[in-house]
């Protein structure tokens, strides 16, 4: 068994939603740092190319296709990891969707679809992979919340999901914190990205106008990239940052916490 308590450079990172966005951000940067990366996503060709920017940059990593809300399809996906690139020991919770609507028009769908994907898909892949990391004698989940989590109109199943990350990281820290696994967890603000430029078409705004106005309301009046969420996913990843855990870090450029 490699000893990826001691040895960073054998530590293995599963990044779900891995396949574009803030999870593929995450995932380069991970594999910058060091470690092996599996990016986790619904499309093969989606991981597949993710994998494929961060070994052609001369890191290590795999594609998987997989649907964080599936217990079968979870427990596949981190057998695949385990056999393809050793026992995880990282893994960023960060598959994500919206169904946005006013509570008045949200279907039983658009409820379940959220929060299975959320947070019965964060539940699901800590619970996979925290057996490899307590085996390990180290481990660590960073899970993604949202400034939406402090209730964002229209959003009423999103909210409640990223809220709902923010209690389940405070207690993985308190149930792994003896096995030497720490659990944090990001709330991004505006973070430009696919799922903003599906905000920008449900708000029937020109996806520029959408950028420049939100710029204007945040405190450093730009909007947020995947790379500021890899920067503060990798803090929390990293050997120094084994005494925080249990916390929630707003990367929203101002003070929205
Ligand atoms: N973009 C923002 O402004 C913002 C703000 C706060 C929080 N977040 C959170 O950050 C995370 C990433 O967001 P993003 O903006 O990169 O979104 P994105 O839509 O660009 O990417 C999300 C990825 O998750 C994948 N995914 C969705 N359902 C899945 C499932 N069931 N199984 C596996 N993969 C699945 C998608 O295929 C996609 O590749 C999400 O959890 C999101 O809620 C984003």
């Amino acid at each position: 068994m490699t000893d990826q308590r001691t040895d960073p450079e054998q530590r293995i990172a599963i990044v779900t939603g891995g396949g574009r966005g803030i999870g593929a951000a995450v995932g380069r940067r991970l594999a910058r740092d060091g470690m092996a990366v599996a990016l986790v996503d619904l499309r093969q060709e989606d991981a597949d190319a993710a994998a494929a920017e961060i070994t052609a940059a001369g890191g290590r990593a795999v594609g998987v296709a997989a649907d964080v809300s599936d217990e079968e399809s979870v427990a596949g996906a981190v057998g695949r990891v385990e056999a393809e690139l050793g026992a995880p020991t990282v893994l960023v919770n960060n598959a994500g969707i919206l169904r946005d609507n006013l509570l008045f028009k949200m279907s039983v769908d658009d409820w379940d679809a959220v929060l299975g994907v959320h947070l019965r898909g964060a539940f699901l892949m800590s619970r996979a992979v925290q057996k490899h990391q307590v085996d390990q004698g180290w481990g660590r989940i960073v899970n993604l919340s949202s400034s939406s989590a402090l209730g964002n109109r229209g959003q009423a199943n999103y909210s409640a999901a990223k809220a709902g990350m923010q209690g389940f990281t405070k207690t993985l820290a308190i149930e792994l914190g003896p096995f030497g696994v720490t659990v944090n967890a990001i709330a991004p603000g505006f973070i430009e990205t696919a799922m903003i430029a599906q905000t920008a078409e449900r708000m029937k705004v020109p996806l520029e106008t959408f950028l420049t106005e939100a710029a204007k309301q945040i405190a450093v009046r730009r909007v947020g990239q995947p790379d500021d969420v890899a920067a503060a996913a990798a803090y929390f990843c990293s050997e120094e940052a084994g005494y925080v855990s249990g916390q929630v870090l707003y990367v929203a450029g101002g003070p929205l916490s």
